[in-house]
């Protein structure tokens, strides 16, 4: 019995193997029913007793080593598949589904990127505020239909002697005397002010929740012509060059005069018309954006402004309103579906 070729042949065997094809017929060549060390142990019937005893032990001591020699072989070669297939890039793809963020926060950015091209600073104000700020300061006296709580979110607890209770606040223009105040009452302020506001509405354009855009512009000789060419730019930076805006008499109380601003519409491009059939998304050509307007001269009062030394004007637009308007959105609750078909439009 010649253990000791035996195992040399098997390392020198072992050694060059690559498959695991390979390697399972070297394992029954050497462990299978007719392999090596079967031969050998059938050849110990013949020995003499005294020698029986250590063959015996020699050949499990070889046969151990040879299940020892395999099994890692075995494990090294599928390792190396794995290795191999983490860097297969035949394979199809992986089903993961990527994240995008929300259309709401892309739009947040966009709009803050074309007011910043000209010179307007973004800034974020509370979305708990008093309602001194939220309507007193803005010339919205107690008495007004905004103030009552089938409009206006208030918070329960006691209210302040000067700022009132504490509200959800319905609109951006609660941002317009924080700012004034910001800048202890001394123009120049071009502010664009974007957050979240509260107001108790559920239907296809409204949500309880929603975000505006405030822009407030106050210097000396400011005029609705600077308000007109802003909104110009704006329209046309996020809607398209061939965009128009047009301007309609309103009223809110802290604007004089106040306006409601349109654009033309994305989809019948104005004409009302699509496909010779009146379009279902403005039926006129119009499509209405959100209120603006000349500050009240009482507002900048309020601010620590002197309004016979300065003029400004403010508007106050809803994003998800905007956002609906470019993409032809006719639900602004699919907003807030969760919905990952309507999410990966955008
Ligand atoms: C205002 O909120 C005024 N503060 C805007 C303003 C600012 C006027 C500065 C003048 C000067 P209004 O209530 O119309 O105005 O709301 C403005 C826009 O907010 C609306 O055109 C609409 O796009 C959006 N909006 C209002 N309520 C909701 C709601 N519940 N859900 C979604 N969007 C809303």
């Amino acid at each position: 019995m010649d253990i000791d070729n035996i195992r040399n042949n098997f390392i020198k065997k072992i050694e060059v193997i690559t498959s695991l094809e390979e390697l399972e017929k070297l394992d029954v060549i050497y462990l299978g029913r007719s392999g090596k060390i079967n031969e050998l142990l059938k050849g110990i019937k013949e020995l003499s007793p005294d020698k029986k005893k250590s063959a015996g032990s020699s050949i499990n001591q070889i046969k151990q080593f040879i299940t020892i020699e395999l099994d890692k072989k075995r494990t090294l070669i599928l390792n190396e598949s794995e290795k191999s297939i983490a860097v297969d890039v035949t394979l199809p793809p992986s089903s993961t589904q990527k994240g995008s963020l929300h259309p709401i926060t892309i739009a947040v950015s966009e709009i803050t990127e074309i007011f910043n091209k000209i010179g307007f600073i973004r800034m974020s104000y509370p979305e708990v505020d008093w309602e001194h700020y939220a309507f007193e300061v803005l010339n919205m006296p107690v008495t007004h239909a905004a103030r009552d709580d089938f409009e206006t979110t208030f918070l329960s607890g006691s209210s302040d002697k000067k700022m009132g209770k504490m509200v959800l606040t319905p609109h951006t223009s609660n941002g317009q005397v924080r700012e004034m105040e910001r800048l202890q009452g001394r123009p120049p302020i071009r502010m664009i002010n974007i957050g979240k506001c509260y107001r108790p509405n559920w239907d296809a354009t409204h949500t309880p929740m929603f975000h505006q855009f405030e822009g407030l512009c106050v210097d000396k000789d400011i005029t609705i012509a600077h308000l007109k060419g802003t909104l110009n730019f704006f329209v046309k930076s996020y809607f398209g060059d061939k965009t128009e805006v047009r301007l309609r008499p309103h009223h809110f109380q802290f604007t004089e005069p106040s306006f409601e601003v349109d654009i033309t519409c994305t989809m019948c491009k104005g004409t009302a018309l699509v496909d010779n059939k009146k379009c279902n998304i403005c039926k006129s050509g119009w499509l209405e954006l959100g209120g603006t307007g000349m500050v009240h001269p009482n507002v900048l009062t309020a601010g620590g402004i002197d309004p016979t030394m300065y003029s400004g004007w403010a508007f106050g637009f809803g994003i998800e309103r905007v956002n609906m308007m470019k993409y032809a959105i006719d639900d602004i609750r699919s907003y807030y579906s969760g919905d990952i078909r309507f999410l990966s439009i955008f």
